[in-house]
């Protein structure tokens, strides 16, 4: 089945954050520029392709994590291009009744997931910036897949670095609507602390010709975006050691830290 959508507002000369991380990962939707941007970023800093895989993993603990705490609700905000261990994938593996939205501003991220997800009754996709909080609830998707009247897990996972003014309000938006027992998850870049000439220049290379560059924040900013609502434990953290397994361990010990923070944090009181 062919990819369809309206891709007439894409610029196959412009790199975008969905494709250029789906070359990280060894995915193949993606354009030549986003792969050149790509190789250019690991022949500078060889660490980048770890941290995406990092993050990634980052999200599937956080996921099962929430499936655990019985959340049966999820929106995936800038959920990039269907790659390995999607949201949905983990959620229905888990329980059938789960329900999934995936929301990205990126026409081909979106396309994707619309084909991966034709004829699923469980998961849905909304086409939206994510600071337009009123137009993804009030999307059909949104309505038919979410009741906000039951706890919800808002995933904010490697997205809010692409914002570059507080994402605060936009955050508060979705806390505001959200029934006691919801949580949001965040992973968030921050910049390294050795980061290479080379890296730099090759972000800055980035931030000039994308539609969606870079704002690395810090931890203190990253623990602020939980304003208002309960930050579990371990707290905000680098994203390899928020609860990592056995292998994870493994990895954290051969390989430096990685310079992306996490946290969960849940609303209502403590259980
Ligand atoms: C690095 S990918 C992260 C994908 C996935 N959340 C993960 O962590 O594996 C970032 C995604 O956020 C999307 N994005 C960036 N800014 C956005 C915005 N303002 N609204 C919606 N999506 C956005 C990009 O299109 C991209 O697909």
């Amino acid at each position: 089945m062919a990819v369809t959508g309206d891709f007439s507002g894409i610029d196959p000369g412009r790199p975008s954050a969905a494709r250029v991380y789906d070359a990280m990962l060894d995915g193949s939707s993606n354009f030549e520029v986003d792969r050149a941007l790509a190789r250019q970023m690991l022949a500078a800093e060889p660490r980048a392709r770890r941290w995406a895989y990092a993050n990634r993993a980052f999200l599937r603990r956080a996921v099962g994590f929430l499936l655990d705490e019985g959340v049966r609700q999820f929106v995936d905000l800038g959920s990039g291009l269907p790659t390995v261990g999607n949201v949905h994938e983990i959620v229905h593996g888990y329980r059938l009744d789960g329900r999934v939205v995936y929301v990205d501003v990126d026409p081909i991220a979106v396309a994707h997931s619309r084909l991966l997800l034709a004829g699923d009754e469980r998961a849905g996709v909304v086409c939206a910036d994510i600071r337009d909080v009123d137009a993804i609830l009030a999307d059909p998707v949104t309505r038919r897949l979410v009741d906000l009247d039951e706890p919800v897990a808002f995933l904010a996972v490697a997205v809010l670095h692409f914002i570059a003014q507080n994402p605060g309000p936009m955050l508060t938006g979705f806390r505001s609507v959200a029934a006691p027992g919801s949580y949001l998850a965040v992973s968030h870049l921050t910049t390294p602390g050795d980061l290479s000439a080379d890296a730099a220049e090759v972000v800055a290379d980035y931030n000039a010709r994308t539609a969606t560059p870079l704002t690395f924040r810090g931890r203190a900013e990253v623990a602020g975006l939980f304003d208002g609502w309960q930050l579990l434990a371990p707290g905000v953290v680098p994203v390899d050691e928020w609860w990592p397994e056995p292998g994870d361990l493994e990895e954290l010990e051969a390989h430096g830290r990685v310079p992306i923070w996490a946290g969960l944090g849940r609303l209502g009181p403590a259980v």
